[in-house]
Order: C-alpha cells, then structure tokens, then sequence
C-alpha cells in the first residue's frame, strides 16, 4: 500500500471514500465534516442526534455522497471518549478502517487527520500509531493456501489529508517509523505463523544470514562443532532427540559503535516443542510452532532498529533447537553443564526453554552489556496467572524494570511484574546438580525466571515471558488469529526511547 500525506480540502478530494474520525462524547460535526454535512443536507448531524450512529471505539458507518462531493462515500469511525484517547486507540481505530476498505474492495481512502484532534498534534507518535494499525490491520498469513484475487485485494493508497502544515513534518516521521515497525512485527509474524518444518533450526539461521546481509550489520551462526567447544550443553541437550542440528544465532548491530551502551536481547528459539520424552498432550500441540516468537521478536526488532539507525550497539542472541523424542533425546534425571559451567538436574524435559536460555544469557557477558533482555514463551503458568492479555515481566534491575513497564503502555505490548522473591529459589535446589529445571506446580512462571536469573548476575536484566501473548485464537482490530508479534514494538520503542544506562544500578542478586 502507498502511503502519501498532502495539505488540502475536502471539497477536491478525490478519493473512493473519506475518513473521518469522531470522539463518542462529542457528537458533534466540526471542521471539514460541517461541510460535508451541509452538503448532505444535514445527514450526518441527523444521525448523530438521533444517536443512530454513536462513536465508540471501532464502530463505523458508512454513507454515500451521490456525486455531492468528489469522494464516492463518507465513512465515520468512532474513537470513543475523547479523555480515553491512547496511541493505542489511534492504532485501533487505524486498523479499523483499513480493514473495511479492504473488505470492501475499494483501492484509494484518505483519511482526514484533523478529525483525530489530538492535544499534541506535533508528536510523531500518533501518526506512527496510525500507520502501525493500518498496515499491522491488512496482516495476512497467505503462503499456504489458495487466494482468490477476490481475496488479494488491498487498497492502493493511504491519503494523510492535513488542513494546514504544521503537522506535515511530525507525520513525515511517523509515517517513515510506523511502516518500519509494521514490516517487523509481520516479519516476526511470518517466521511464527510457518510450520515447524520449513523454519528449522538449520532453515532459521539462513534466514538471520540473509536478513544481516540486507541490513549490512554482522551475523554469526555457532553450530554443533562450536557449541561442544563453548560448553553450551544446555541447548546441546535439548537438541539431541532431534534430527535437526541445533545452532544459535548472533546478530550484532553498531558493533563499532562508540560511548554507546549495549543492549543484548535474547530470544527462545524452539522451533517445535513437542515436550521431548515428557510428552505433551496432543491437544493444541500444533500451537508449539510458536516456540519461537522470542527468537522471532529478537530478528524482528532488530531490523527495525538498522532501518531506523538508531545509535546503540545491539546484539541479538537466539539459540535454536528443536525439542523432540527421539532415542537419543535427553532423560529426566540426566544432567546438563551449561556455557557458564553451572549445572542443572533435567527433572522435566518440556522445560526446555530456561536450558537454551541459560547458555545464551551465560554467553551475554562477554559484551559486557549495560542491559539484557529476554523474550520468551517460557511458561503455561504465566498464562495461568496473567491470562493472554499481558506479558509477564521479571527481572533483577528496578531502572530497567521501570523502563519496560512504560515502554509496554506507550506500545500497548504491556507487561506485568511477577516477583522473584528469595524464597521462590528453594523450589529450583537440586539434591544433586547446583539446581533443577522444575519447581514443580507452584510458580511456575517465576521458578522459570529464577532458573535464569541464575546465569544473568553480573548485568540489569529483564525476563519477558510472552507464552500468553505470542499467539491469539481471536481477531481484533490490528491483530489476526496465529502469532501477534508481540515483543518488536515493545523492543524497537525502548531503544528508540533509549538513555545512557545508570552505570551504578543495584542489581538484585538471586541467593547463593
Ligand atoms: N513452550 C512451553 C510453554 C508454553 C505453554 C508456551 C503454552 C506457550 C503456550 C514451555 O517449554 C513448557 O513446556 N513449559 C512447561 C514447564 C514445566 C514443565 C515446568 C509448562 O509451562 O508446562
Ligand atoms: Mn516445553
Ligand atoms: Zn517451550
């Protein structure tokens, strides 16, 4: 879809339908509407009076203009109450009307931007919103299965119709960050949304080859032979009752940048999680493909931030295995070494994730980094306790913690704090190795975290546990059923957000 912005009137609009935007408590026409309503003989302030059309959020109409007008049709889209307005409701109300222009099979729509009258009309963010709803709205995984051209129809372009210039500049920007963003988060959608065997370990390593090479930043892949030299026996062990080799992933963005803080993100890359010898159920086991989103928010983000040029030095962590039962697969009872030479009882073969991603976290601290952060589907009991709706968030850094929580307001990829208390890691000793991949059925979302925050003491670190939030069974206005890409906007903003890190942030250290 082409995206263009211009200054002008209503009345020489040319346009398969105009868009305008109205708040529920103020039922009122204004502006450029007034126009077109007097034009309309009054049909518009009509229907508003006689509350037939009432401007809740996502709620539309749409009425004809019968050569009245240049444009073929008006559409109203509600935004809710105006003290309510969020960059979120901006980006709703965006994915909105994409959605049906699309639907119906129109190919130009301008939207008129004064009507969102917001108080700050200068700041790029509502614009980057918009465009992030639009685009993120028209999502579509299509690679397996026959489309109709019926159904490939898109609109064609976008129109920003401003009244006056001042905006112009704040939405250039927005514009140019919002399409960034958007392209991310469907990266990260597709690489979710593909079946488990077109994206093995293997497979996804050459697709972060070929996404370095695009962005001309740095990418190494470790293999097997690399990994047994490193010690990573956490992601060695859950890989070996797989046919698929694992490998693990490191792409370096700015590696020469100077008096800049590094951030390191890790992501879970599980390409199937089947369980291994603790089985799961079969239901829903197909949803495991999803294993990945970390790994997948990590590629994502990060090609967000080269676009944009952002200033930090970002490195990109995301060991790959798959997780399956094969003869020669990991037992209960077996016992793995890990990159930082901790070892651990494996009492529960499905807690997979907290093995590759001790490894990884390990290896993070040879960047010596000013912050890490992790990202993933970790635990059935973080959706247990927090539900699909947010992201549960842990970590040993209060600064750190702070800026994630406000970053996942301002993106609406919110998180919630559990606590990692130190009575929580008694759950995790271990008779026989320095501790165990299970705390067993209490918990389990922060005895998780308090596995890795065993490996993670020596920087501030944050833990995301996106099970719940990587994948949804429902639409909604900017986000389809299958994987969310939850964790690029929420990454892409905290860096684009980003101050030098205090050097002399406290850490909470896990007990010894
Ligand atoms: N990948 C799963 C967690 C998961 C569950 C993600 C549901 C998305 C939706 C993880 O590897 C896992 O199996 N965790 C176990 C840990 C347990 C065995 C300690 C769990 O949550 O049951
Ligand atoms: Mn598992
Ligand atoms: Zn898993």
């Amino acid at each position: 879809m082409n995206i263009t912005l211009k200054t002008g009137i209503i009345e020489k609009e040319f346009a398969e339908i105009v868009v305008f935007y109205l708040y529920e408590d103020l039922q009122a026409v204004s502006g450029s509407l007034t126009y077109c309503d007097t034009i309309l003989n009054n049909t518009i302030s009509e229907l508003l009076k006689k509350k037939e059309f009432i401007a809740k959020l996502n709620k539309t109409i749409t009425l004809q203009t019968y050569g009245k007008i240049p444009a073929r049709r008006i559409m109203l889209v509600g935004l809710g109450k105006k003290k309510d307005v969020t960059a979120d409701t901006i980006r709703q109300a965006a994915g909105t009307t994409a959605c049906i222009v699309r639907d119906m099979g129109m190919s130009s729509v301008t939207s008129v931007m004064d009507s969102i009258e917001v108080a700050t009309p200068d700041s790029d963010r509502w614009y980057q919103a918009y465009i992030e709803g639009c685009l993120l709205a028209l999502y579509k995984f299509q690679k397996y299965r026959h489309v109709s051209p019926e159904e490939k129809k898109e609109p064609k372009t976008l129109t920003l119709l401003f009244s006056n210039k001042e905006a112009l500049k704040p939405a250039q920007g927005g514009i140019k960050n919002g399409k960034i963003i958007a392209e991310a988060v469907c990266l990260a959608r597709d690489l979710v949304n593909t079946p488990s065997r077109d994206k093995t370990p293997t497979i996804l390593a050459n697709t972060a080859k070929k996404l370095a090479a695009d962005l001309k930043i740095h990418c190494r892949v470790l293999s097997i032979s690399e990994l047994k030299k490193l010690g990573m026996g956490g992601i060695l062990g859950v890989a070996q009752g797989s046919n698929q080799p694992a490998v693990f992933i490191i792409l370096d963005y700015n590696s020469r940048a100077k008096n800049q803080d590094t951030i390191v993100f890790v992501g879970k890359g599980i390409t199937f999680d089947s369980g291994g010898i603790c089985l799961k159920p079969a239901k829903d086991m197909d949803q495991m493909k999803s294993d990945m989103s970390g790994g997948a928010a990590v590629m994502g983000a990060i090609q967000a931030i080269a676009k944009m040029k952002l200033p930090q030095r970002i490195i990109g962590l995301i060991p790959c295995a798959e997780n399956m039962p094969g003869g020669s697969a990991i037992r209960p009872g077996d016992i793995v070494k890990f990159h930082s030479g901790k070892t651990a009882e494996v009492v529960n073969t499905d807690a997979e994730g907290r093995l590759i991603l001790a490894d990884a976290l390990g290896y993070a601290e040879k960047y010596k980094p000013n912050a890490v952060i992790d990202l993933a589907t970790l635990t059935g009991a973080c959706v247990v306790a927090l539900g699909t709706a947010v992201t549960g968030m842990m970590g040993n850094s209060a600064e750190l913690k702070k800026r994630v929580k406000s970053v996942g307001e301002k993106t609406w990829e919110r998180v919630w704090e559990l606590p990692l208390w130190e009575e929580y890691y008694d759950q995790i000793k271990s008779d026989i190795a320095d501790i165990k991949n299970s705390g067993g059925p209490h918990a389990g979302a922060i005895t998780a975290a308090c596995f890795l925050g065993k490996f993670t003491e020596k920087y501030p670190w944050v833990h995301l546990d996106i099970a719940g939030t990587a994948w949804t069974d429902k639409n909604s206005a900017y986000i389809q059923k299958g994987a969310t890409g939850i964790g690029v906007r929420l990454l892409v903003q905290l860096i684009q957000d980003w101050t030098q890190f205090p050097q002399k942030d406290p850490l909470n250290k896990s007990p010894s």
